[in-house]
Formats: C-alpha cells, structure tokens, sequence
C-alpha cells in the first residue's frame, strides 16, 4: 500500500527536512510504503529506510543540456532520487505538457529503470459524460504508455477533485480503478482531495492500492496520521 504526498509548491528547503525527517522517523518500521514528492529545491540526499522514497515532482527528459529552468537527471541523480511523478494535471493543464512529451518524459524515465507515478484523470466536463467518456480519455492520456514496466504506478486523480474538498464518490472511484485493473497489473492509486477523514474508506476499495495526497498532506502530523491510519488497514 502506498501513501505519497506531493507537495507541490509548498514548503522550503528547511521545512521539508524537518517534515521527512518526523515521517522517516514515524514509518520506518511499517509495512506501507511511503512516498515524499518535495519541490526540486529541497531535494536532498536522506537517510530513509527502504519503505520510503524521496521523489520528483518534474523533470525535463534529458540528461542534461540547455533547457533554462528545468531540472534534467543529472542533477536528480545527484540526490539518488529513483521515483518520480509524471503527467501530473496541474502539468499539463496550467503548465500546458501535451501527452506527447508526457510520453517523452515516461520513456525518458523507464529508460532510466526509476519508479514512475503515472498521473491521470479526467476534467469535470468529460466527467458528466459519464463513466465511458471517463474511461475514454483516461485511456486516451495512457496512449503509447508501456503498462507493462515493472516500476510504474498508476495513480487516477480526477482533475475536479483535486485542491477541491469534494473527493470523488467512493463507487465512482472504485469502478474507474477496477476497468483499469482489467487491463493493468500494476499498483492503482487515488488521489483527489484525500485526507485523515476520508482515508480509510478509499484505502478499503478492493481495486485501490494507495493514494496520492496534496493539501492535506503538507502539515505533517496530518500527514502521519495518514500514514498511520492506512498502516491500520493492512492489519
Ligand atoms: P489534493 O489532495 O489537494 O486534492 O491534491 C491531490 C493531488 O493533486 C495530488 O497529486
């Protein structure tokens, strides 16, 4: 079961030590694998124990070369980091990434043999279409996709329920994950307006094997509470 938070755009250098250092502490002898996607600029070599990882929320598909302001592997080796969050929507709808050099970044990265958080979902238009036109363009976002690379994780996170308050219905979100398993043996995550109180129910859908938190993951007794919720459920 993976628990992971994106940060975003929050926290600093300081404060993201602090935070990995009070989970590093809390998980490191659970079952649940626990994930920590910090902004780029407090990325930095931890001292973690095997069930958690330190990831990237971006990357630009290139060793490295002359891509102003973008952060190419080089510079994320230097931190050992091996998971990295790709296709989020914030990415491609504010920063306008195309499904094409989201593919880029993916080959990019399963050439580089690292864990890969594959992030898809649909917009509040094509989800009053109904759960085919849902399926439809999630599948549509995993075009050219190898779903077969043995380090990728799905995590399906409905664009409208993100930041939002409103999680996505608990039978919505379970019958999106289930069609997916059909065709997809690898970990499914839900993420969308995730916390403390509603953490437990998703974690229990027979087809959800993790979730991917933002805003209420950033404070982090929030954020072990989770963890130590989800811990729970794997009794
Ligand atoms: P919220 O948990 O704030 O809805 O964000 C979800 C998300 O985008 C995680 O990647």
């Amino acid at each position: 079961m993976i628990i992971a938070s994106n940060f975003k755009t929050n926290h600093t250098r300081k404060s993201t030590r602090e935070f990995v250092s009070k989970v590093a502490d809390f998980a490191k002898n659970l079952s649940v694998d626990v994930r920590i996607y910090p902004p780029s600029s407090a990325l930095d070599c931890f001292d973690l124990s095997k069930n958690i990882k330190i990831g990237a929320q971006n990357f630009y598909p290139a060793q490295y070369g002359s891509f102003t302001g973008e952060i190419g592997f080089e510079q994320l080796e230097e931190f050992k980091i091996d998971s990295l969050l790709v296709g989020h929507s914030e990415r491609r709808s504010i920063l306008g990434e195309s499904n094409e050099l989201i593919k880029e970044k993916f080959d990019f990265a399963k050439a580089k043999n690292v864990e890969i958080i594959f992030c898809i979902g649909e917009p509040q238009t094509v989800w009053a279409g109904g759960s085919l036109a849902v399926l439809d363009y999630l599948w549509n976002q995993l075009e050219g996709i190898d779903l077969k690379y043995e380090k990728l994780i799905i995590a399906y996170e409905p664009v409208w329920a993100i930041g939002t308050g409103r999680s996505a219905p608990l039978e919505e979100i379970e019958n999106t994950l289930s069609f997916l398993k059909e065709d997809i043996d690898r970990p499914l995550l839900y993420g969308g307006s995730v916390k403390a109180e509603n953490i437990a129910e998703i974690l229990r859908l027979k087809s959800c094997d993790g979730v991917l938190v933002g805003s209420a993951s950033w404070n982090v007794e929030n954020f072990i509470e989770m963890i130590k919720i989800a811990n729970e459920e794997l009794k």
